[in-house]
């Protein structure tokens, strides 16, 4: 069985290495994406996930890679093969599920950027350690059992290191990242959306650097 290469693994360990805390971005209006993640970027946060819960998400990427290209850009709420492809076109340099497909998991094995799979069980975490994958969303984190989840999941897979996502605020991402296999934190709390409706980037700024030193 094709299992996913050392440079797949590497590519997605760095993403993960280069930020604990990660933003799970919705853009509403295509002309906000660029300052809002040039004020996390300018903030100290320089991974950011871009979801495609909008009709906005791939045009984003795309303008985001090239405003801020020292910046790590990924697709969040990727769902389908095709919206892969669409991600990589448009310059994702990783990929973000909300949850695992044979398909996707398969598809990833060789494509040209890497993905961080989505899981909240064992069962489907097993789908991914089998084909070689050891990096996961953990998602929708509060909700599938939290710290206390992926402190059971630590028996056994203690290779895996995860991103939980869902629900984390800026006052408990410390009690994921206090624990043994959580390498970074992602959510929404770091892009309020009435901040971004004000076109406060300033506050965004300050909630990036806030966030990071709550955590250090
Ligand atoms: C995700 O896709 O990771 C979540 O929507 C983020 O969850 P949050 O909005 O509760 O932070």
């Amino acid at each position: 069985m094709s299992q996913i290469s050392d440079f797949q693994r590497g590519r997605i360990r760095s993403v993960l290495e280069a930020s604990p805390l990660m933003p799970v971005i919705t853009i509403e209006h295509l002309a906000e994406a660029v300052p809002l993640c040039q004020a996390l970027f300018d903030g100290g946060i320089g991974v950011m996930e871009i979801t495609l819960r909008t009709e906005h998400g791939l045009k984003a990427i795309e303008r985001v890679r090239e405003a801020i290209p020292e910046a790590w850009v990924g697709a969040g709420t990727v769902t389908c093969v095709s919206q892969y492809r669409e991600a990589v076109a448009a310059g994702a340099q990783f990929i973000v599920t909300p949850g695992v497909t044979d398909e996707l998991l398969k598809f990833a094995l060789t494509a040209e950027v890497p993905l961080l799979p989505g899981i909240s069980t064992a069962s489907e975490l097993m789908l991914g350690y089998g084909l070689g994958y050891r990096e996961f969303k953990f998602f929708p984190a509060e909700v599938a059992g939290g710290t206390s989840a992926l402190k059971a999941f630590g028996g056994p897979f203690p290779d895996v290191t995860f991103c939980p996502t869902g629900g984390i605020r800026r006052n408990t991402a410390k009690d994921y990242l206090s624990l043994r296999n959580v390498q970074t934190v992602g959510g929404s709390w770091l892009t309020p959306a009435d901040a971004i409706a004000n076109k406060d980037w300033a506050a965004i700024v300050d909630i990036a650097r806030d966030s990071l030193s709550e955590i250090s």
